[in-house]
């Protein structure tokens, strides 16, 4: 195994990533930043400095478990003081499984400032995939606003509440395209090569495996390449049976492989299409993209592929429940559990303030292990939609088994239920189902549960009124966030925090702490 060094200044630059110029966080002046390549079992050092002057950081690694390491995950208030500006943190681990990786800012919203990449981890020499391609391509997902993240930040927190909307432009690699026409005062340049399409340029009859991220903040993404079909066949670093698909539902925080194959009339070019699902489209659909020969034809003479109906939420839990662990790479579940924690996902008022939080009340000093079934409609807006907020963290037996089911709700709107995308840190977990409505503890698990080869993932969706349920060991020592992924909703408190094994944790980098109370790592 190697040790890979990388030595990051992470900075504001004038960028202008959809042609409109703005401030946007580059590491070493580029967003998203490096990818870091590794191969499975290598020691992975970034020497993060933070170039930001007046602002504090961190990054996490996300999908990698950090065994060993819990300091090491980047999750500021959680498991390390923020890099304050001027300073720089070393975060030092083994990538301990190959697969398609990312990492992010963990800090207020700066990942939706552009602090963001990817992480590509190989197989050691010698050892190959179950599945064969000729390229390797990354293919990184985000949407994008023009107000500040501070702006957007100081709306979400206020009295009244300010919505985030939605974005202006969606970025493939870090390109979109906005109307510059509509830029009012901005500066903004459609001839600024910054902005130029993202173009995948394929060998005619070549396999092409795509490694998919989304890094999005709040939107649900489909993604599609025009005439080419996709063999999904890895996600989140775990191989999929492989199955095909016209076009991929991809939620925040998820990574897939999927394999395409170049086979269609070389002579002419194919849009590759990103559509926003899940909540109602207002951002113009299509990053101008598109699959090329190196002979560059003409542009494609059709429209862009529209993907699915936005509200089609048959269409993505349908998606969800073809996912499982391939052939001869199955990982078995423990068949019963310890503990099942149900979480109500509901959006509340707490102070006055628009928040979205996990359960509807509650008081205790110990967080709750379920909600008010008997009572609580999840196809309606909670009767009263006030909250309390706590800080209690889930504290796991260590060693012991843990299911989770999400159970979705209606939001504070009427007759609206958003999908979460819900990721883990420091663990995978086995998906063991998803179904529609209010989530029956008795039936469910029994008639809906895979324990044969469910997926392991580290971030699943749950979808509108529906449930997802997932289970996981408590076995890496640590404190660990689980949380929506979308940048506004994490922000408005949707996320708790597990603690499990911490007397084994060893003895504490001096680097992650110095920042009071605000940090739960305790040294024992
Ligand atoms: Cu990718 Cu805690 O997030
Ligand atoms: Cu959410």
């Amino acid at each position: 195994a190697k040790v890979r060094r990388y030595r990051w200044e992470v900075t504001y630059e004038l960028q202008s990533p959809d042609c409109l110029e703005k401030l946007v966080i580059a590491i070493n002046g580029r967003t998203p930043g490096p990818t870091i390549m590794a191969q499975q079992g290598d020691t992975v050092i970034v020497e993060v400095k933070n170039g930001l002057l007046t602002e504090n950081t961190a990054i996490h690694w996300h999908g990698i478990r950090q065994i060993g390491t819990p300091w090491s995950d980047g999750t500021e208030g959680v498991t390390q003081c923020p890099i304050l500006p001027g300073e720089t943190f070393i975060y030092k681990f083994v990538v301990d499984r190959p697969g398609t990786y990312i990492y992010h800012a963990h800090y207020g919203m700066q990942r939706s400032a552009g602090l963001y990449g990817s992480i590509h981890v190989s197989l050691p020499d010698g050892i190959s995939e179950p599945f064969a391609y000729d390229y390797d391509r990354n293919i990184v997902l985000n949407d994008w606003w023009h107000k500040t993240t501070h702006e957007q930040a100081a709306g979400l927190s206020s009295i009244p509440f300010v919505w985030v909307k939605e974005p202006q432009s969606l970025l493939i690699n870090g390109r979109g395209w906005f109307n510059c026409s509509q830029a009012g005062t901005a500066v903004c340049n459609s001839t600024n090569p910054q902005c130029s399409p993202f173009v995948l340029t394929v060998v005619p009859g070549k396999t092409y495996r795509l490694r998919i991220s989304s890094l999005a903040s709040l939107s649900a993404f489909n993604f599609e390449i025009e005439g080419h079909n996709m063999t999904v066949v890895e996600t989140d670093g775990h191989y999929v049976e492989p199955f095909v698909v016209k076009n991929l539902n991809i939620y925040s925080g998820e990574t897939y492989s999927v394999l395409v194959v170049a086979d269609q009339e070389p002579s002419r070019n194919y849009w590759a299409a990103l559509n926003v699902v899940s909540r109602k489209p207002d951002t113009p659909p299509v990053s101008p993209s598109s699959t090329t020969t190196p002979t560059t034809p003409p542009p494609s003479p059709t429209a862009p592929p529209a993907g699915p109906l936005w509200n089609d939420t048959e269409y993505r839990l349908n998606q969800s429940l073809k996912i499982r662990a391939r052939r001869g790479y199955v990982y078995p579940p423990p068949t019963t559990t310890d503990r099942v924690i149900t979480l109500l996902n509901t959006q509340n008022r707490i102070d006055g303030h628009t928040r979205w939080a996990l359960h509807h009340t509650f008081s205790q000093s110990a967080p709750p292990e379920t909600y008010d079934r008997a009572n609580y409609d999840i196809f309606k807006q909670a009767a009263n939609p006030n909250a309390t907020y706590s800080d209690a963290v889930y504290r796991l037996k260590f060693n012991s088994t843990v299911d989770i089911i999400l159970q979705n709700a209606n939001s504070m709107v009427p007759n609206n239920s958003e999908t979460h995308p819900w990721h883990l840190h420091g663990h995978d977990f086995w998906v063991l189902g998803h179904g529609p409505g209010v989530f029956d503890p008795v039936n469910d698990p029994l008639r809906k549960y895979n324990l044969v080869d469910p997926i392991m993932k580290n971030t699943v969706a749950v979808h509108p009124y529906g449930w997802t349920a997932i289970r996981f060991v408590a076995d890496n020592p640590g404190v660990w966030a689980f949380h929506c992924h979308i940048e506004s909703h994490f922000f408005m408190g949707m996320g708790i925090v597990f603690e499990e094994g911490v007397e084994r944790v060893g003895r504490l980098p001096a680097a992650i702490m110095g920042c009071g109370d605000s940090h739960h790592l305790r040294r024992h």
